[in-house]
């Protein structure tokens, strides 16, 4: 997070709270999120995108994709901060329901939506329901006939643009699951348009995630408002989804988007797009996750075995230093799914001894349970110390598991030097509690 620093120590903290304090009250592994940074740049997001179409007479909603990361409080401060919450499933629509964020501000996604899903979206209000495929206009028709409701719903489209972490490249044809193809749009729209218990938005898309550029939206942009044109000839089509995605930065010679550039290219590609179409220019919507919340959040594992692993490379023999730490693929993932590149930092005091080259690694029995696959820390870290490993803050609760059984962290919110408790850490009750063989739980 922005607010890190080291005290004179040389104790990393983070809005004015030590991580070590932290540590002694909540143990490690630790999620740790700055609130401050997060509501900031809930709000950034909005105000890049609203300001800039305000002036078009067209709004910017933002929601928050709560896929990232949601508790509680997340959906409430999301609220609070303007936005909106895109939700996924009926766990995630609960949340933000029982948190008291209004159905109103809800968009409900996914590519295989079950009856209870839509009935409890429709029954909620949910500002819009993003069909996937042509099978869902008649079933979210019926659901919405059920509830005596006209639902609001977007069609997610498949637009060829696909986005890779650095650059885009567009491709002819799509494999996978989400969306419907152009071509298939009108026929579909045209259906969503016969039924009166639904009520046409606009068109969906969503490139992809961690996109560092602005071409692959503008591009999907472009492509999306030559179909919105065909559209408008049968009805209003009063807004544009074009997702989420926006790239972070994991580790420091990676740049970061900042956010009010990718606003410009991507409002200004759709006003002369608009303009050489001659249509009017439609509300925009986006949907980022990563990039209101990843920053904000910093993991903290204890250190502990290390191991110099000799290794022959071209140059001749080498020595790799393992460092593993009470966490690993259980609180993140990413490094294991995607292959992901993150830095750490020793974080409980200042050290000159040189730095090594070392490989952060978890405690699970995999090979490929890497938590940091290459940086930097002092020859004399180790057991004992503490390790912070920032930009953590998205994907990485939300992708937590219990492999190993292992229990999965507490995340602590912190601001203006005080803390505040999200989410608890699992024990090994709340894990057994689901062991019929052990009787509810014989820890
Ligand atoms: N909208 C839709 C329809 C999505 O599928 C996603 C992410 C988002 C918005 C938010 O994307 P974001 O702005 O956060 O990049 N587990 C992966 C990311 C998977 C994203 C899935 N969909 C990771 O850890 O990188």
């Amino acid at each position: 997070p922005a607010s890190a620093r080291r005290d004179d120590d040389g104790r990393i903290e983070i809005a004015g709270v030590a991580l070590t304090d932290l540590v002694e009250r909540h143990g490690t592994p630790l999620y740790v999120l700055d609130e401050t940074e997060l509501r900031t740049r809930a709000r950034r997001v909005l105000d890049a995108f609203g300001s800039r179409t305000a002036p078009l007479g067209a709004r910017a909603h933002v929601y928050y994709a709560a896929k990232a990361f949601l508790t509680a409080d997340v959906a409430r401060w999301m609220r609070d901060a303007g936005l909106r919450l895109d939700v996924a499933t009926g766990g995630e629509l609960a949340l933000a329901l029982a948190a008291g964020v209004p159905g109103e501000r809800l968009g409900l996604h996914g590519n295989d939506k079950s009856d209870d899903e839509l009935a409890t979206a429709i029954e909620a209000g949910v500002a819009s329901i993003v069909l996937d495929s042509a099978e869902e206009v008649g079933r979210v028709a019926d659901a919405a006939r059920r509830a005596g409701a006209v639902q609001g719903v977007r069609l997610r489209v498949n637009s060829g643009v696909h986005a890779s972490t650095h650059e885009y490249l567009a491709t002819a044809r799509e494999d996978q699951k989400f969306g419907v193809a152009l071509a298939q749009v009108p026929g579909i729209v045209a259906a969503v348009r016969a039924r009166p218990e639904l009520r046409f938005l606009g068109l969906h898309s969503h490139i992809g995630s961690q996109i560092l550029g602005v071409g692959g939206f503008a591009e999907a942009a472009r492509r999306l408002l030559e179909v919105h044109r065909d559209l408008l000839g049968g009805g209003p089509v009063p807004e544009l989804n074009l997702g989420g995605g926006f790239g972070i930065a994991y580790t420091a010679d990676q740049e970061a988007v900042a956010i009010e550039e990718l606003a410009d290219g991507i409002v200004g590609t759709v006003v002369d797009a608009c303009r050489e179409l001659g249509v009017p220019v439609p509300d925009l919507a986006f949907e980022p996750g990563r990039w209101i919340v990843g920053p904000a959040g910093v993991t903290v594992y204890s250190a502990g075995t290390t191991k110099d692993v000799e290794l022959q490379t071209e140059d001749g023999p080498a020595v790799r230093r393992y460092v593993s730490v009470d966490g690993g693929m259980s609180d993140n993932l990413r490094t294991a799914l995607y292959g992901a590149e993150y830095e750490v930092r020793l974080a409980n005091r200042l050290s000159t001894a040189e730095p090594v080259l070392v490989r952060v690694v978890g405690k699970h029995c995999e090979s490929g349970d890497v938590v940091v696959q290459a940086d930097l820390l002092p020859a004399d870290a180790g057991r004992g110390d503490l390790l912070a490993v920032p930009a953590t803050g998205a994907y990485h609760h939300s992708l937590a598991n219990n492999y190993n059984l292992l229990t999965r962290p507490p995340v602590v919110a912190v601001a203006d030097g005080a803390e505040r408790v999200l989410i608890t850490r699992e024990t090994l009750t709340d894990l057994f509690a689901r062991d019929t063989g052990l009787a509810g739980g014989a820890a």
